[in-house]
């Protein structure tokens, strides 16, 4: 059965941008893959803690070597890796918050980027190890201007970092869907988003 791992971070209940696309996307992947299962997991609503040094601690412990207060500090990040290798595609809704991605989404990826697991490091070199075969980022931006050749790219902290994190782990086929312009006026946003949407259909 293919499994549809859905990220949301958008702090907003309501109204979120990139999670009404995403919902889009989910929508078609859904009419795509009727037998398919999906987990999603809301990562702003505080359900995902910073990790903490027992939780860095255990990452870096044998398993043999492991005590009560290390498995149980290293337990959420089994659980998310899990969901993750389990995981046919990824697809994450992330807002721009101040150039970069939002807190919370780089809570779960502090969790699930972990060696041995992940991906590992052997003879100097990286190789990843997570066996998502593809993932779609729905990023919102309340500007315009972020993408390659426009005159905010410089600023865009969102896009070149989850595409690098992504390769990173071993995800090949990696696909970023934007909607720029989330502030301006209904109708430019309402043009945005459909574009959006088209290309959600394409990708699904
Ligand atoms: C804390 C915060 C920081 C933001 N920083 C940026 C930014 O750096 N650049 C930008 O274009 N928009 C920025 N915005 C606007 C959001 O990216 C925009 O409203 C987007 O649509 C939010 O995603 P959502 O609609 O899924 O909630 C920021 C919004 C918030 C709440």
């Amino acid at each position: 059965m293919t499994l549809l791992l859905r990220i949301n971070s958008s702090s907003r209940k309501s109204g979120s941008h990139s999670a009404a696309v995403a919902d889009h996307f989910e929508a078609c992947f859904r009419e795509r893959h009727p037998d398919c299962r999906v987990i999603t997991r809301n990562v702003a609503d505080s359900s995902i803690p910073i990790i903490s040094q027992k939780t860095i601690e255990g990452f870096y412990t044998p398993p043999e070597a492991m005590s009560a207060e290390l498995l149980e500090a290293t337990s959420l990040s089994d659980e998310l890796i899990c969901e993750l290798q389990q995981a046919d595609t990824l697809l994450i809704a992330a807002p721009i918050y101040n150039f970069t991605v939002p807190a919370a989404l780089k809570a779960w990826i502090d969790q699930v980027v972990r060696m041995g697991h992940t991906f590992a490091y052997e003879n100097g070199s990286f190789s990843g190890l997570a066996r998502t075969r593809r993932a779609v980022v729905v990023c919102a931006y309340g500007a315009e201007g972020y993408l390659d050749g426009q005159p905010f790219a410089a600023a865009n902290f969102v896009e070149p970092y989850l595409r690098f994190l992504l390769s990173f782990l071993g995800i090949k086929d990696i696909r970023f869907i934007a909607v720029q312009g989330t502030t301006a006026d209904p109708k430019t946003v309402a043009a945005h988003i459909d574009a959006a949407k088209l290309e959600c259909r394409q990708a699904a």
